[in-house]
Parts: structure tokens; sequence; C-alpha cells
């Protein structure tokens, strides 16, 4: 499967920053067997993040598409917006987990407000902006996310569960 992944940081485009959110994602996805077909580092702009995650889905680019950062509360925390803007669907239940799961290490995970949905047949998943809380968010998510990946695209038609 193949993974595309967005830093979205105007510090880290302006070379301001180092992004470590970035290549931690990466890192994660190919032990994880993606194929990390793209990563790039964005400024918090809600037009230009959507039309990148619209370029990655409608030109069938990857399969999984996460963004890290510009989830908060900060007047420029925009990716959520950006994700609600191209997203054809919502996939509620990410982030919900992801919340959930992250509240055992900080109850701050509260105040982040990533958003998943899916475009064509990319999963576009928000993460938040810290390696760290993106290694605790994808600890939990990834080993489920083949399993809805091959619902979206069609590679399996059922849960196959029997119980
Ligand atoms: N989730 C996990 N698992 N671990 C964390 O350390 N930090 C939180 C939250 N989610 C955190 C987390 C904090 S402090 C904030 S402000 C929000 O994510 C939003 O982060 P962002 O603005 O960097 O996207």
């Amino acid at each position: 499967m193949r993974a595309a992944i967005i830093t979205a940081s105007t510090k880290g485009y302006q070379n301001l920053r180092e992004d470590l959110s970035g290549p931690e994602i990466e890192k994660l996805l190919v032990e994880a067997g993606f194929q990390v077909v793209s990563a790039k580092i964005l400024p918090d702009d809600r037009n230009l993040l959507g039309e990148e995650m619209r370029r990655i889905a409608d030109e069938g680019l990857a399969e999984l598409l996460l963004t890290t950062g510009g989830t908060g509360f900060a007047p420029s925390d925009v990716t959520p917006e950006a994700t609600e803007d191209v997203a054809e669907k919502l996939v509620p239940g990410i982030p919900e987990a992801m919340r959930y799961y992250s509240m055992q290490f900080t109850k701050r995970a509260m105040l982040s407000r990533t958003q998943a949905g899916i475009r064509k047949q990319t999963l576009i998943i928000n993460l938040p902006g810290s390696p760290k809380a993106v290694r605790e968010c994808l600890e939990y998510i990834l080993p489920e996310l083949t399993h809805g990946i091959q619902i979206m695209t069609g590679e399996t038609g059922e849960c196959a569960r029997t119980n």
C-alpha cells in the first residue's frame, strides 16, 4: 500500500523549524510495510493544504495520506478544515479512537481537532503536530487501517468475521 505525508507547518516550510514529525511518520509507515511515495512540508494555509490533498487523491497516488500539525487551537491551525473541504466522506471513528487512546498520555489530547475522511480511494487522516503524539496515535490506529483501506479500494468485500 502506498502512503503520502503532509506536514502542515509555516515555520517548517520557511526552514525556521526542523520537521521531526514527517520523518517520524515515514519511519513508522515503512516499518508497517507501506511504500511512502511523497512527503511534503506546506504552510498552514487551508487552500494549499486542500489542493495537495486533492491532488494526491484525484491522481490516485496513495491509498493513505497522513498529515501532521495544525490541529490545535491556534488561529493558524486549519488542517482539519482543509480535510473537511476535500473529503467526500468523513470517518469520525479514527480521530475519536486517537483521542480516546491519547488521553492516557495527556489530557491535552482533548484539544486536538484531528479529522479523517475519504476522497476517491484515499484515506486522509490528520495527526497532531509533535513526534511524540504521532508515535502514540499511529501505534494505536495503524494496525487497523489495512482492513479499512482494503474495503475502500474494493480489494476485500467483507469483514469475514464469524462471531
Ligand atoms: N496526542 C497524543 N497522543 N500525545 C500528545 O502529546 N498533544 C496534544 C494533542 N494530542 C498530544 C496529543 C496537544 S498538547 C495539542 S495542543 C493537540 O494535540 C494539537 O496539536 P497540534 O496543534 O500540534 O496539531
